[in-house]
């Protein structure tokens, strides 16, 4: 029987997963008639994923995460047992072609073997859309299944900046049958665009966000898994074979991201908004640098509403900045005028 994998079973940068039983604890018991959810830096959609009873909307800026999504979130049906017998297929077959992936990555991130299996099985599933064998939400199902086993057997420490040149290439590419729901709220939507231009056509009871805090672009450290997904096949550089990006690039990881954060706030039309906001300001190195400063995000959320910040252990604190600097992870919640 083909093995199956969940939502959480993959290494994402700033992925909220273990962070779940606290952002829905406080959001339970602060939060009235929730019925729509909108998480609008979804990523692997982790926290979507808790709140799969409601309406959701899930949005990422990476064509790899927005496939995910859909294949987890979307409510288009789909066969298990054509999804599983073409998996256990994929599993029992011996590549050995030249492809985009042989020609492009071998023996970086994986081996000849890795890589000419991997561009023989994405090409394979664009060929199964374009001849309808599988629908949408079953081609989401099978890249998202594809891009899970990338990652497991990647020669990286979970990012695409650099590839391990000092261990071997011992484990071998095995898709498994995602686990998705096949009841998923009818009118769930993901899409793949920036947050802001997004924030102005939706309305929602509950905004989640949880953009990137520093100046790490999601594009430079998951380049192959979104190249894999979108399958443009374009040419790439560098040691790190890395792909033009540009149109990738979040100005939440730049000095605009302040700006990026206030305009957001200012176009969204909702009852709560709660935000993820790492503060390792000043603590770390420049590159882990917060962008947005506390008293930025408590400035700019005043002006929506009542803010409140909870921190992990879920206490709400009293007063503003200083109680908060000493903790990692913290909820900001705007209850919306
Ligand atoms: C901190 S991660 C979110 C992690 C997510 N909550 C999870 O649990 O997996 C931030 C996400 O925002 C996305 N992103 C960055 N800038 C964006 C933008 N302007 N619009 C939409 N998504 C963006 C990145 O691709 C990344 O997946």
């Amino acid at each position: 029987m083909t093995k199956t994998t969940s939502i959480n079973n993959r290494r994402y940068l700033g992925n909220k997963y273990k962070l779940l039983p606290f952002i829905k604890s406080v959001i339970d018991s602060e939060c009235q008639e929730v019925n729509i959810v909108v998480d609008i830096f979804a990523g692997t959609g982790a926290v979507a994923s808790a709140f799969q009873d409601k309406q959701l909307v899930t949005n990422d800026i990476m064509y790899s995460n927005y496939i995910s999504n859909f294949a987890w979130f979307s409510s288009r049906r789909f066969n298990r047992k054509k999804i599983a017998s073409i998996i256990d297929k994929y599993n029992s077959m011996d590549i050995q072609e030249d492809n985009y992936m042989t020609e492009n990555f071998s023996d970086t991130y994986f081996s000849y073997a890795d890589c000419s299996k991997i561009g023989f099985i994405r090409e394979d599933i664009e060929k199964k859309y374009a001849n309808k064998e599988i629908n949408e939400r079953e081609r989401a199902l099978l890249i998202t299944s594809l891009l899970y086993a990338m990652d497991k057997i990647a020669k990286t420490c979970g990012h695409y900046d650099a590839y391990r040149k000092d261990v071997e290439f011992d484990a071998h590419i095995e898709l498994l049958i995602p686990e998705a729901s096949m009841t998923n709220n009818k009118k769930n939507k993901c899409y793949n665009t920036d947050s802001n231009e997004l924030a102005s056509k939706i309305t929602a009871d509950l905004v989640y966000i949880d953009p990137p805090y520093n100046s790490r672009q999601y594009c430079d450290a998951y380049h192959l898994l979104e190249n894999v997904a979108r399958w443009e096949k374009p040419d790439v550089y560098g040691v790190a074979r890395k792909m033009d990006r540009t149109a990738l690039k979040s100005k939440y990881c730049t000095k605009s991201a302040t700006e990026a954060f206030e305009d957001l706030i200012k176009k969204l039309r909702c009852k709560y908004i709660v935000l993820s906001y790492n503060n390792m300001a000043k603590k770390g190195n420049d590159r882990s640098n917060a962008k947005i400063s506390d008293n930025d995000i408590f400035r700019i959320l005043s002006e929506k509403g009542v803010v409140k910040v909870f921190a992990e252990n879920y206490k709400a604190f009293t007063t503003g900045k200083s109680d908060i600097e000493d903790n990692k992870e913290r909820l900001f919640l705007c209850i919306c005028d």
